[in-house]
Formats: C-alpha cells, structure tokens, sequence
C-alpha cells in the first residue's frame, strides 16, 4: 500500500540500536569459524531455534554468547557493516550505534580495537552509503561503577571517535542512581547521556536517569506509562523516548503489538521515537518495526508516520550542519 511504501522510504533515524545485536546467527557462525571459537550451539538453526525469550536476562545470556566471536578489529567492521547496509534499505540516514566494550575487554579484546573497527565502518557509511553514523559507549550496569569508571578511562584516548554513553544490560536491581559518578565525569568530558530505563524497571528508575545522570534521551521509557506524574513531565520537557516496539513483545514487556503503550505515549505529547534495539534477535531491522505497529494501528497514516521519522530526527545528537541536510 501506499503507507507501507512512505513508512519504508521516508527518510529516518534509527537512535536505539546494540550494534552487538545486529549480529545475525549466519555471521556468528563465520565469525566463529575464522576465529576458532566454539560455540554452545550445534549451527545456524540450532542458535536461531534457541531464540525464545521470557524476559530481558533471558535473552542478554544469548546475546552475550553471541558476542564472544568477537575478536579482532575486522570483527567487529564487519558487524556494523553488515548492519549500515540494512540501514541503507531501510532508508537510514543517520545512526547512533550503542556498543558494550566491558563484553569485550572481559574476553582480552582491547577497548581499541572495538572502537576502531566500529569508527571505521561509521566512516565507510558516510561514505559509501549516504548513513551519517555515530558511536554511543554503553556501561553494562550489572557490573560495577567502578568497572565503568575504568572502561571510560580506557575509552578516552579514543574519545573523539564517540559521542556519548549510555547504560545497558540487566535493569532490575540495577538503578541508575549506581552510576551517578561516572555520568558526571562523562558530563565533565562533553559526552551526551542517554541510559535505558522503564523497560523492566519502574517510572522511579527514569525519574533517576534525568535527575541523578542528567541524561538528554531515555532508552525505552515505556514503563512511564505507569506514572501520570511522569508522563506530564516528560511531555513538558519534550525528552525523547527511543521506543523498541519488536523488542519489547519478544521481552514480554508487552504481550503484543496491539497492547503497545507507544501510541498513548505520542497522543500525550511525548517525543517517541521506533528502534530495532537488537534486530537479529528480535525478529526485525528499523522498517519491519515501523510496519508492524502501523499494522497493529489501522486508524494510523501519513501524520503519523511523518511525526515518528520528525521525533527521530529532531531526538539524533546530528551537528547542525547535517540536520541541515534533512530539512
Ligand atoms: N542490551 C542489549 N539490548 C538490551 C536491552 N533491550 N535492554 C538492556 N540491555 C540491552
Ligand atoms: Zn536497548
């Protein structure tokens, strides 16, 4: 139809994306092969087959496995090349990538090696396929805020290759207010701040991310819908959410796209933004999020459309010059 083709072709910005999670079982196994790791899995359908999840640990365990043939610098180029390309036919054109360096330096993989893998093919985006593209450093906030204190100190020599930090992994027991200190100094060095928050975790652990780690963006947020306090807040100070609607239904936060609180959140004045959050692993790229929960809103259309691809371009960390561009 008509708006299948708008929501495919019209131009957006994909803000909440694990490039970790852009890794397709297919590449996990090449990978695996070139670096001589096994994994727990018998092959591609196998690891596929064990893609059921129940909850967010229940997945965050495969995808760390996932993970683990990740070795060297080309490694990780070919990850977030794999993913540009898909973003390019999605009609992406800008990206700010979430990566997890403390899933790597566990393993011996040195935080320059992620980076630079990653900034190259950000560069090679821009150039070879129209994707402006950017890295957000993500702390595991089941580990340690000293843990992250040191990553952020191995981070900063390449400090001019991303534009921010965020905080990821498993939210329950994990509130933000754990990571007050390590925000502030990320504020000190001029990083943007995002964290996730309100996907498993209550309204409280959002009013923390903005108030305790001074964040721009809130990751998910749809637990907000739980706070009418909240909700007046966030409209009033337009905070955008980068809401994962295929995620949030193979994570259980909602039992299915029909039930999503995205559409109560954009009607009560929030600046909601679609992302695929992991895409291999959640059945789906930026557009087929876009078109299932237009499928599960059929009193929705261009405005709509129009006003989510607005939301995330507006939302992106972008220089002016290149928001320029899109206007
Ligand atoms: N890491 C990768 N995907 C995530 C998610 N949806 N929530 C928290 N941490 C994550
Ligand atoms: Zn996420």
């Amino acid at each position: 139809s008509a708006l299948r083709g708008l929501l495919a072709r019209m131009p957006k910005a994909e803000l909440h994306i694990h490039i970790e999670g852009s890794l397709e079982p297919e590449l996990i196994f090449a990978l695996a092969e070139r670096n001589g790791v096994t994994l727990p899995y018998a092959g591609v359908e196998a690891l596929r087959a064990a893609y059921a999840f129940t909850d967010l640990q229940s997945f965050l365990d495969i995808y760390y496995a996932g993970a683990s043939v990740l070795l060297q610098e080309q490694d990780f180029y070919d990850m977030a090349w794999a993913y540009f390309e898909k973003a390019a036919q999605d009609h992406v054109v800008h990206a700010e990538l979430f990566f997890d360096p403390q899933t790597h330096t566990a393993r011996g993989v040195s935080v320059g090696t992620v980076i630079q893998g990653l900034s190259r093919a950000c560069t090679d985006a821009q150039q070879r396929l129209g994707v402006s593209a950017s890295l957000i450093l993500c702390f595991l906030r089941h580990l340690s805020e000293d843990d992250a204190l040191s990553t952020l100190e191995d981070a900063l020599p390449w400090r001019d290759h991303f534009i921010g930090v965020g905080l990821d992994s498993s939210e329950r027991g994990h509130p933000p207010s754990k990571f007050a200190r390590v925000f502030a100094r990320c504020g000190e060095l001029g990083l943007h701040r995002v964290a996730h928050a309100g996907e498993e975790g209550p309204p409280a652990y959002v009013e923390e991310a903005l108030d305790l780690l001074h964040v721009e963006r809130i990751d998910h947020g749809v637990r907000s819908i739980e706070s009418p306090a909240l909700m007046q807040r966030l409209a009033r100070e337009r905070v955008p959410l980068t809401v994962c609607p295929l995620s949030n239904v193979k994570l259980c936060v909602v039992p299915d796209l029909t039930a999503h609180p995205l559409p109560q959140l954009l009607t009560a004045g929030l600046a909601v933004t679609i992302n695929s959050d992991d895409p291999a692993y959640f059945g789906g790229y930026l557009n087929d999020n876009f078109l299932a929960l237009f499928a599960a809103q059929p009193q929705w259309g261009a405005r709509e459309a129009y006003e989510l691809a607005r939301n995330s371009l507006a939302a992106s960390f972008a220089p002016p010059q290149q928001r320029a561009v899109w206007q």
